[in-house]
């Protein structure tokens, strides 16, 4: 280990010991490891994006800023605004379901497939609770066409539920599938499939995610995902997009996953760039194993590049 991650590691006390297996896993993987050690290392804040159902953003910035919000408005996203001075969780805006209080790398699913989405008929959020993303996706598709959220753990869907109508969203119908039993008595325009993962992207947000850290855990995600990526897009009609995504940095939940589907199927990966946002290409080898090379058309995000969490997404279409 180089001595400047050494000291970056010994620096803050409360920080669990970023383990050595978790060191030798990414730091190969990543252009500056001072850099995306020193990020992990820095707690994230709180983001939020103005949900336009219920909601005009200057009003709602204005409302906040005289609570005491100190607010970044995302270049990227101009309806995104990272938090401090308040926590917008407490918010009365919160409560009605005018701001949803999301990380910044979960709104990047919905916003790859912003285009499908405006003339979307027929949508399935495929593992939806609690709902960040379907209230994104259905104020994407304006509360207009039909939108089933999935969720096989009814405990979740309750939140779910809860999420739907804080933000006036009219156009969703909750199911609760295992998404391997999912009837596939219809082909939906865009499916999401945003999986269960070993969620290690989200050290910043959780570091004691660390303290139990295995990379064997990926293994035990990764076949679930597998059949998950692989459900999701027989429920696709043929031309329809099916966008994958996990918040998890292991090439194994992720580039493996969508090297499975497109050795296995008439599938084509997008590459999706969204502007001011730094997304870096997909691996093309791991661990002595080559992806088929379409697959760096995927994104990968580091946390260090765009101060966010660590993520994984990308858009995969269906041939005709
Ligand atoms: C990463 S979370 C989803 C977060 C959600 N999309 C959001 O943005 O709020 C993954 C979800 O997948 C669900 N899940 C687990 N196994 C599943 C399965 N076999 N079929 C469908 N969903 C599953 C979990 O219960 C969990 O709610």
């Amino acid at each position: 280990m180089s001595k400047s991650i050494s000291k970056s590691l010994g620096d803050k006390s409360e920080f669990p010991k970023i383990p050595d297996e978790f060191l030798e896993r990414y730091a190969p993987l990543v252009d500056d490891v001072d850099e995306f050690v020193g990020s992990l290392r820095t707690p994230l804040a709180k983001a939020f994006r103005v949900n336009p159902l219920r909601a005009e953003v200057e009003a709602t910035i204005e409302k906040l800023e005289r609570h005491g919000a100190k607010l970044k408005r995302c270049e990227w996203y101009p309806d995104a605004f990272v938090c401090e001075g308040i926590d917008p969780n407490s918010t009365m805006e919160n409560f009605l379901g005018l701001i949803y209080v999301q990380e910044l790398t979960s709104m990047l699913p919905p916003l790859v497939a912003r285009e499908e989405l405006t003339s979307a008929g027929l949508v399935l959020d495929a593992c939806a609770a609690p709902g960040s993303k379907t209230t994104q996706i259905a104020a994407l598709m304006r509360n207009e066409g039909a939108l089933v959220a999935n969720e096989p753990n009814f405990g979740r869907t309750r939140s779910l539920k809860h999420n739907l109508a804080r933000c006036g969203v009219l156009n969703t119908t909750i199911t609760n599938f295992d998404l391997l039993q999912f009837p596939k008595d219809v082909e939906f325009d865009v499916v999401f499939v945003d999986a269960p993962c070993s969620s290690d992207g989200t050290v910043r947000k959780s570091p004691n995610i660390l303290r139990t850290w295995r990379k064997e855990r990926s293994l035990k995600y990764m076949n679930l995902q597998k059949q998950l990526i692989r459900k999701g897009f027989e429920l696709l009609r043929p031309g329809g997009a099916l966008v994958y995504s996990t918040c998890s940095l292991s090439p194994i939940e992720n580039e493996v996953v969508v090297d499975f589907l497109l050795r296995n199927f008439d599938a084509n990966i997008e590459w999706t760039p969204v502007p001011h946002f730094q997304l870096t290409p997909a691996l093309t080898e791991f661990e002595g194993v080559t992806f088929r090379p379409e697959v760096m058309r995927a994104a990968r995000i580091w946390p260090h590049h765009n101060d966010t969490n660590g993520f994984f997404v990308t858009k995969i279409r269906k041939g005709l």
